[in-house]
């Protein structure tokens, strides 16, 4: 099947196409040979297969896990920080043989070993279907974490803390928590992964990824190029899976081994996952869901606005966990901001993410539509107006027409819930107070925008704003540098910046007898 893949879409390097699952460093089938069938949301079509593998096959990659923990806990943080820098390297320039790399890893990529991602482009299009340019920017996203971290683990510094007694010397460790779960959603096939593996891997943990039935090549290649890289066999492990999730899940939170778990996706499924994380007290990271506000004043640098609603609402067809899901918008600049907003997105081309002039492409399959036409519905039902979009485009695939909804009363579905779908409501606001209070009104408290140009209000509703991070006069605050994660239920930890501390543990060493 790989290689038919591979011909069929023109990929040179067909080591990436992976169609196994990976454990112990071997490419592994399900022991029952079942297997998951991956389309492509753009067409519907099947593009590929990957084993459908359960709880038993989970305990052997955790095993191996745990076998491998034991010499990779021990390589001193300059060695991880070097294959580190070195899969950096094979993923923004998989072609480079890793002879290339370990000779001359610490110079800058010569004009003949441009990066060639366009591998890992093509196949994270294909089953995810999002255009060529939004997966070459994720797969820059991707190795920033690798870099990232890679430079963080020569800087896991312990400390030494003044005793309050004689005789004692109080100095600590940070030590790898062991063998850690990662559990990703499809709609970052790559970043999430790396974002939660850099930190893992640059910490001395060892790993049993699961990734999402609907992108698990995108994970595949990862791991084909982490192994290209250097990675020593068992350090990571690839579970992939369908049906058998909810057991595969379970076991992954339950087992003993595993002593840390870390999830993005939804609020439900994040909630599930730390009650039966609860039983064996493991570390736990999670990036739930969100229901972003974005908050327009009268103020507001309106170019700047619009812009930025744009990138934040639509950005992967507005499937991101940080996307606007309410815009809030003075009464005084509603008119001029809706009109505007719907120019932009009427310039807005539907379509594959193979074709160059695509835009925005396919939602991920059909259960997604479904929701996000019965938040339309809710809303045009309770008096909200479309002002552009509004619907299932026709044909093959699952596309949903770019939206505006305006005059969006308060109580609708999507006031409280996640749309994840390319849908804009607009919504009335008089005064700095009532705003604040309908965007904090939510359970959710990922990320928050607002673009105003009053200093004393920027500083007063970035405090306000019941959420993780906030976005002041910026559609767009995700890099590998920032602290990323929520409040309320919208998650636990930070990933980015200080996110290696979620994979370590901190030792006391207490000297006595000093
Ligand atoms: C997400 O949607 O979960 C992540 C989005 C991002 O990293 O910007």
């Amino acid at each position: 099947m790989a290689s038919s893949f591979a011909a069929a879409f023109g990929l040179k390097d067909e080591g990436l196409l992976q169609t196994k699952g990976y454990i112990a460093g071997r490419w592994r089938d399900a022991l029952d040979g079942a297997t998951i069938s991956v389309s492509n949301p753009a067409t519907g079509e099947e593009i590929g297969t990957v084993p459908e593998m359960g709880v038993k096959e989970t305990q052997e990659a955790i095993t191996a896990a745990q076998d491998s923990f034991k010499a990779w806990k021990r390589t001193t943080a300059k060695v991880n920080r070097r294959v580190s820098l070195s899969f950096e390297r094979v993923l923004t320039a998989p072609n480079l043989s890793i002879q290339m790399i370990s000779q001359k890893f610490w110079e800058a990529p010569s004009a003949n070993s441009v990066p060639k991602t366009h591998e890992l482009n093509l196949i994270q299009t294909l089953e995810n279907g999002k255009t060529l340019n939004d997966a070459k920017a994720e797969i820059t996203y991707s190795s920033s974490f690798i870099e990232w971290f890679a430079e963080e683990a020569v800087r896991t510094y312990g400390e030494t803390i003044p005793a309050p007694v004689p005789g004692i010397r109080n100095v600590t460790v940070m030590q790898p928590v062991g063998v850690c779960a990662i559990l990703t959603p499809w709609n970052f096939p790559s970043a999430m992964i790396t974002r939660k593996l850099g930190p893992a891997l640059a910490a001395g943990c060892t790993v049993v990824v699961k990734p999402p039935p609907e992108t698990p090549f995108s994970a595949l290649a990862l791991v084909e190029l982490a192994r290209r890289a250097g990675f020593p066999d068992g350090v990571i492990n690839v579970v992939t899976t369908m049906k058998n999730v909810g057991e595969v899940g379970k076991e992954l939170c339950e087992n003993t081994i595993v002593r840390k778990v870390t999830f993005t996706g939804s609020t439900a499924v994040a909630k599930l996952l730390y009650s039966m994380s609860a039983s064996t007290m493991k570390k736990i990271s999670f990036e739930a869901g969100g229901n972003s506000p974005f908050i327009v004043f009268d103020d507001a640098d309106i170019d700047a606005a619009v812009e930025g609603a744009a990138l934040c609402k639509y950005r992967a067809s507005g499937q991101t966990c940080v996307c606007a899901n309410r815009i809030y918008v003075h009464s005084s600049v509603y008119a001029e901001f809706a009109s505007r907003l719907a120019a932009k997105v009427a310039t807005f081309k539907v379509g594959s993410g193979l074709d160059k002039e695509t835009t925005h492409g396919p939602l991920i399959h059909d259960r997604a539509i479904k929701k996000v036409e019965e938040h339309v519905a809710d809303a045009v039902g309770k008096g909200a107006q479309v002002l552009i979009g509004g619907s299932r485009l026709e044909g093959p695939g699952s596309f949903f027409a770019p939206t505006i909804l305006s005059d969006v009363p308060p109580n609708v579905r999507l006031s409280n819930e996640e749309t994840f779908g390319p849908v804009a409501a607009l919504i009335k606001f008089e005064t700095e107070e009532e705003v604040l209070k309908l965007a904090n009104d939510t359970q959710y408290g990922l990320a928050g925008y607002f673009y105003s140009r009053d200093i004393g209000r920027v500083w007063r509703v970035a405090e306000a704003l019941e959420v993780g991070m906030v976005g002041a006069n910026t559609g767009m605050i995700s890099s590998a540098v920032i602290p990323f994660g929520g409040v309320k239920e919208s998650g636990l930890g930070r990933e980015g910046a200080h996110g290696i501390q979620e994979y370590m543990q901190t030792k006391l060493i207490a000297f006595g007898g000093v």
